[in-house]
């Protein structure tokens, strides 16, 4: 089925988000290393950037390392590490041929030297770029995240520079590493799991979850334009009742 030609344009997700997962399965059911399997992965994200630009959709969020994964075999995160590096200085080009701006979120003091200084440089260099936002999650974990946020408005509550009757919802928000990004309204996982894994656990409160059973590294945009199609086609109430939005 040809699923791009059905979308309604007008009414695509203002934010789409993805847990890519299944690496290591997909590498597992290869006999290859997981390595490969990460490696492979790769050209799913290319895929998946360049669809969602080519649709419209202007904020895409990929989690692409958590704080939990930090606990993998040494091996195993250098290997992501080296691999992310790589796959900064590669892509660079494809985001500025598209229009692409490079964001992220996380921990990211916590990444080797060199992936922290060319995922910054490459943040630097498409910083002007207005046809979408891409963000990557790295060593990124909603739990930290939100902690982090209570420290700071504590802080600024303590110093009087905010008071306890100030602080609602756009407050926090705004003390989040999603601050400059809306809500998310389309979060999709791969490879079968249904958790959300410590992925943006408050920006997800009404995003519609979509779950499919493709690995990772075999993901490409026309499934991409699938999962958006379910989601033009679910009734999204927030609360109300379905008479009182038609
Ligand atoms: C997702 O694939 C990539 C990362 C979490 C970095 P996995 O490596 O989790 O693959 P599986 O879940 O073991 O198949
Ligand atoms: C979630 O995948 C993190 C990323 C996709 C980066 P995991 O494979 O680490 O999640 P769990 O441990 O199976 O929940
Ligand atoms: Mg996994």
């Amino acid at each position: 089925m040809n699923y791009k030609d059905k979308l309604n344009l007008d009414k695509l997700p203002a934010h789409v988000a993805i847990i890519m997962d299944g690496n290591g399965r997909w590498a597992k059911q290869k006999g290859f290393l997981r390595a490969s399997g990460h490696k492979e992965g790769t050209k799913a994200v290319r895929d998946t950037v360049e669809g969602c630009a080519e649709i419209g959709v202007k904020n895409l969020t990929l989690y692409a390392f958590s704080t939990e994964n930090w606990n993998r075999p040494k091996l195993e995160v250098d290997t992501l590490m080296k691999l992310l590096v790589s796959s900064l200085k590669k892509e660079i080009k494809t985001l500025q041929d598209n229009n692409i701006r490079l964001n992220c979120i996380g921990n990211i003091s916590n990444l080797p030297k060199k992936a922290k200084k060319e995922l910054l440089d490459v943040i630097e260099k498409t910083s002007s770029n207005t046809r979408m936002t891409l963000t990557l999650a790295l060593s990124y974990g909603s739990r930290e995240e939100i902690t982090s946020c209570f420290k700071q408005i504590a802080e600024k509550v303590s110093k009087r520079e905010l008071s306890i009757e100030a602080i609602d919802e756009s407050v926090i928000n705004k003390h989040l590493y999603t601050q400059n990004l809306p809500d998310v309204d389309l979060l999709i996982r791969t490879s079968g799991e249904q958790r959300i894994s410590n992925f943006l656990l408050w920006q997800i409160a009404y995003a519609e979850l979509y779950f499919t059973k493709i690995l990772w590294p075999d993901y490409r945009r026309e499934d991409l334009f699938e999962a958006i199609y379910n989601y033009q086609n679910r009734e999204r109430r927030f609360g109300k009742t379905s008479e009182q939005l038609s």
